[in-house]
């Protein structure tokens, strides 16, 4: 089956629901989404999102804190213009429908997270994400220039690779047409030819057993460009939020936000004693890659499974008012954080490298646009300042949007890309060959590739990596393709971009902290 379209959007996250929206005026949309449309990490964020909206708060204030947490890695104009429109971006979140909290003043109630210098982040309850997504796919299941494909699995970028042409790496040449991609209710492939594609596809969480994010993030976006050649970078900083509630058996973690550590609590040893000014000034507000770090040590020092935080002191109106969702999930597991500590350990939950991408959101591939968490546009630096990823989401799926308008209009389909061959493979009856790669993996990455490193760790994690992938790619080509082993095609490539980008790092820098190298360059 084929299909054509002005403009291809591949998730339906924040990122991929905005930028639809803003090209749905200029042309047909198609957004695919490999599971049902609300699936997505948006749809957990708690905290909320950054944007400057009152004095004494500042764009300069704002700026400085991300240049601050990124530990100086984050491209200064990048930062600036984040920033500088974060403002006219958050209204138009409002005119769509989202509702922010308001203080009894009427004026937006503002909450601080780690790293944050004043209080800026607009959040609705501890459900934010939830509120947004929910929002955005009204609006954008009432526009009749967009078209949701749910269960769609994108597998492949459409390039000229597939008419055979030889392309250098990472060359300016490359060309994307559209994408392959699966419906998983027949194990059809569609073929759709777009005249430009945006890749919207999140994270990479679940390369680590433990994670905050949904099973979709996979990481399918950042592979899928690095097979077509594709430009992709700082992979190495992954952060790790200090605060998922420590209760092995569920996956994804739940997480406790940071904003209730922006509201009084504090974090402290199972004995109940305050750690973090040993770490930092800062103390439990410190930016993340500190305080994840801090509570590693901390775990290893004492032995024990977590550390808690201390929200005793907080009031019942308070708790309820803002984290009512937080309070009952505790509950529901036998907390009571009115009365007791809360158990936490730090748990994978942002992926700041990514697919390269400009101040437009362009990939080095022409006519392929990324934004989201799946992109590397620089503003994360060496560690995502909290709640700046909403923002930029938002921020690039409008300049994205804007620059794909005029292109779509001189862009041509590529009519001679083929249909997808499945001559020669059979369907793979052993789902223990992909279950057992994927605890692998996870394995892995989690034991080697963590919140400490090492240069023994990170080879060791390599040669591990390199029979998986084997493994792999074997089973890959001779399968009737699924989702499943898609996703752990992609886990492996993305782990192994993590891994190969953490290893050329000489230093320790934000989120990526080496025993080998405990400096920075030049210090
Ligand atoms: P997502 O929202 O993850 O959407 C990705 C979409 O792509 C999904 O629909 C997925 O199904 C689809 N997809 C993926 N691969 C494929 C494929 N191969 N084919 C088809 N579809 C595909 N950030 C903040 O700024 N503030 C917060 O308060 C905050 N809280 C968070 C809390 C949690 C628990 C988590 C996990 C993250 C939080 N973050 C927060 C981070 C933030 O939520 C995400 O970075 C952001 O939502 C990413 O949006 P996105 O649109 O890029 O991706
Ligand atoms: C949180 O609410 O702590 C998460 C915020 C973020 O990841 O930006």
């Amino acid at each position: 089956m084929r299909k054509k379209v002005d403009f291809l959007v591949i998730g339906t996250g924040i990122a991929g629901l905005s930028y639809a929206l803003k090209v749905a005026p200029f042309g047909k949309v198609c957004i695919v989404t490999k599971g049902e449309a609300v699936e997505s990490a948006t749809r957990y964020a708690q905290g909320g999102i950054a944007a400057v909206m009152y004095t004494p708060d500042t764009y300069e204030k704002h700026i400085r804190d991300t240049m601050i947490a990124g530990d100086e890695l984050s491209d200064p104009e990048i930062v600036r213009i984040t920033i500088t429109e974060s403002t006219e971006r958050v209204k138009e979140l409002i005119d769509w429908g989202v509702a922010f909290d308001k203080n009894p003043a009427g004026k937006y109630d503002l909450a601080k997270e780690g790293g944050h210098s004043e209080f800026r982040v607009l959040h609705h309850k501890d459900q934010t994400g939830a509120e947004i997504e929910n929002i955005l796919l009204q609006r954008v299941r009432e526009n009749r220039n967009i078209e949701i494909l749910e269960n769609h699995f994108a597998i492949d970028l459409l390039t000229q690779h597939h008419l055979g042409e030889e392309v250098e790496k990472n060359a300016r040449e490359i060309d994307c047409y559209g994408a392959y991609a699966l419906n998983k209710a027949n194990h059809q492939i569609i073929t759709i030819l777009a005249k430009t594609t945006m890749l919207a596809t999140g994270g990479a969480g679940n390369v680590y057993a433990t994670t905050t994010n949904p099973p979709v993030a996979t990481g399918d976006g950042i592979a899928m460009v690095r097979r077509a050649k594709g430009e992709v970078d700082k992979m190495e900083f992954i952060q790790f939020h200090p605060t998922s509630l420590f209760n092995p058996a569920e996956k994804p973690s739940f997480l406790i936000t940071e904003a209730l550590r922006g509201s009084g609590a504090v974090l402290k040893t199972r004995q109940g004693k305050e750690f973090m000014q040993k770490y930092d000034a800062r103390l439990s507000l410190a930016p993340r890659d500190i305080v994840a770090r801090a509570i590693d040590n901390e775990l290893k020092i004492s032995g024990d499974d977590y550390v808690c935080l201390d929200a005793r002191h907080l009031d019942m109106q308070q708790i309820l008012g803002h984290f009512p969702a937080i309070y009952a999930k505790c509950l529901s597991i036998g907390i009571d954080m009115t009365r007791d500590m809360i158990p936490v350990v730090p748990a994978a939950h942002y992926t700041c490298g990514g697919i390269k991408v400009d101040e437009f959101g362009r990939s080095n591939i022409h006519h392929l646009y990324a934004s989201g968490e799946c992109a590397s546009t620089g503003l994360h630096g060496a560690n995502r300042l909290a709640s700046n990823s909403l923002l930029e989401s938002l921020v690039f799926s409008h300049r994205a949007a804007q620059h794909a308008a005029g292109l779509a209009k001189t862009s041509k389909f590529l009519n001679e890309i083929p249909d997808w061959d499945a001559k020669g493979t059979v369907f793979n009856e052993e789902m223990i060959l992909i279950t057992q790669s994927l605890k692998e993996l996870q394995g892995i990455m989690t034991n080697y590739v963590g919140i400490v490193r090492s240069n023994l760790r990170l080879k060791r994690a390599l040669d591990r990596l390199q029979i998986l992938q084997e493994e792999t790619e074997d089973l890959y080509e001779k399968s009737v393709l699924t989702e499943k082993i898609c996703e752990l095609r992609n886990m492996i490539t993305v782990a192994g971009l993590i891994i190969q980008m953490a290893i050329d790092r000489k230093e320790s820098r934000g989120l990526h902290h080496s025993i080998d190298y405990p400096r920075q360059y030049g210090s």
